[in-house]
C-alpha cells in the first residue's frame, strides 16, 4: 500500500465513485490505493469497501475542513457531488469549491470533476421552449457543475463530462412500466432523438482510465458515453431482453413531462428536452470510441441490461396499491 499512489474518492457508496473504488480495487498490481471517503464508514457499502482492501475515510462535502484531512498525502482526487440529495444549484457549486479548496490544500497530482455541460449556452437567453429554473438555470444539477469548473482553474483537473445512466430506469423508476391489463409503455420526453448513455459502473470505470493515462488528460474535457439510442431503440432492446411482446412508447411533449408533478419533473423535463432538442451538441461534447480507448471494458445497451436484467424486470412492476 505504501508505495501506492492514493486515488481519493468522493462519493466512494455511490454510482460514480463506486464504479472507480471497483476499478482500483480490482487491479492490485495497477499502482493505485483506493481512499473510500464517505460520511458513515459504518454503513454496509463503506464495510464492504474496507473489506476488498479500501482505506475509509470519514468526511463531509459540507465541511471543507474533513475534507483537507482526507485528501492529505493523497496522489489524486475524485470529485463528484450528488444533486439529486438536496435539489440545489447553490448547494452543488458551495461543495464543488469545497473539493477544490481541499485539493488544492493538500497539493494533489492529478483532479477529476465530474461534470456536465452549461445547457444556457444552447439557447438564447430569450428563448421560451423551457423555463429558467432556480432563478437562473436551463438544467440546474448541469449548469451549476459546469459553473463549478472554473474553481478547479489553477489545479491539476480533468473535466469528466459523465452522461445519463441507464441504471436510473431501475434506480429512479424512469423505465417502462407495465399496467394493469399487462401492457408495458414507456413516456418520456425524447421524440426520436438518440440519448447519450452510459452504464453507471462505467463512469468510474473510465475515470480510472484517466488517471492510469496520467499528465496526458490533466486540463482536458474528456466526454464519456456508452451508447447513444433512441428511446424506441432501447425499448425494443429491453423488450427482447425481457422476452416481452413489445413496449409502447410514449413521446410526451416536455411541456407535459414538466407538469407530471413529481419532485425534479421540471428539472427532468428540462434536462430531457435538452437531450432532445440538442441531440447533435450533446452527442458530440462525448466520444464512444475515447471512452472505449480509456475503458475496453465499457458496456453496451445491451450488455449492460444482460447484468441488470432482473432490476430492469422489477422496477417494470406497477408500485403496489395503497392500503
Ligand atoms: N443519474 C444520472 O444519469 C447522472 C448522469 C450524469 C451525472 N449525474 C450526477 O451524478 C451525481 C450523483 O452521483 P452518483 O450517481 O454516483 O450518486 P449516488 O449513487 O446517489 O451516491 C451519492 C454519493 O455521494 C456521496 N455524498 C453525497 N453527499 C455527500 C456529502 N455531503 N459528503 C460526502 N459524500 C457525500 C454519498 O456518500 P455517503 O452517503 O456514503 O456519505 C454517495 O457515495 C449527481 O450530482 C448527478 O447530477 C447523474
Amino acid at each position: 500500500m505504501a508505495d501506492k499512489k492514493v486515488i481519493a474518492v468522493i462519493g466512494s457508496t455511490g454510482t460514480q465513485g463506486g464504479g472507480l473504488c471497483d476499478a482500483i480495487l480490482s487491479d492490485p498490481t495497477g499502482g493505485f490505493a483506493c481512499r473510500a471517503i464517505t460520511r458513515d464508514p459504518g454503513k454496509d457499502k463503506a464495510k464492504a469497501l474496507a473489506a476488498r482492501g479500501a482505506e475509509v475515510v470519514k468526511a463531509d462535502l459540507d465541511d471543507v475542513e474533513s475534507l483537507k484531512r482526507a485528501f492529505a498525502g493523497a496522489y489524486a482526487v475524485y470529485g463528484v457531488t450528488n444533486f439529486w440529495e438536496h435539489f440545489s444549484a447553490d448547494k452543488e457549486k458551495a461543495q464543488a469549491k469545497n473539493i477544490a479548496e481541499a485539493a488544492r490544500a493538500a497539493g494533489v497530482t492529478h483532479v477529476i470533476w465530474s461534470t456536465l455541460e452549461d445547457t444556457r449556452k444552447l439557447m438564447a437567453p430569450d428563448d421560451k421552449r423551457m423555463p429558467f429554473l432556480q432563478g437562473k438555470y436551463r438544467v440546474p444539477h448541469f449548469d451549476a457543475k459546469a459553473e463549478a469548473n472554473a474553481y478547479f482553474e489553477g489545479l491539476p483537473t480533468t473535466y469528466l463530462v459523465t452522461s445519463f445512466y441507464w441504471d436510473n430506469f431501475y434506480l429512479f423508476g424512469l423505465g417502462p412500466k407495465k399496467d394493469d391489463k399487462g401492457v408495458y409503455s414507456w413516456t418520456l420526453p425524447l421524440g426520436n432523438a438518440k440519448v447519450a448513455g452510459i452504464a453507471g459502473e462505467d463512469i468510474g470505470k473510465t475515470a480510472y482510465g484517466v488517471f492510469k493515462a496520467g499528465a496526458q488528460y490533466i486540463g482536458k474535457t474528456v466526454g464519456i458515453v456508452g451508447q447513444a439510442l433512441t428511446v424506441r431503440e432501447m425499448a425494443d432492446k429491453i423488450a427482447k431482453g425481457l422476452g416481452l411482446s413489445g413496449i409502447q412508447y410514449h413521446a410526451v411533449e416536455p411541456d407535459a413531462y414538466r407538469g407530471f408533478g413529481f419532485p425534479g419533473a421540471d428539472e427532468l423535463g428540462n434536462m430531457f428536452q435538452v437531450y432532445r432538442d440538442f441531440e447533435a451538441q450533446v452527442l458530440g461534447a462525448r466520444s464512444e470510441a475515447l471512452t472505449r480507448q480509456l475503458n475496453p471494458g465499457l458496456l453496451t445497451f445491451d450488455a449492460w441490461l444482460a447484468k441488470n436484467r432482473d432490476k430492469v424486470r422489477a422496477s417494470t412492476e406497477p408500485a403496489p396499491a395503497a392500503t
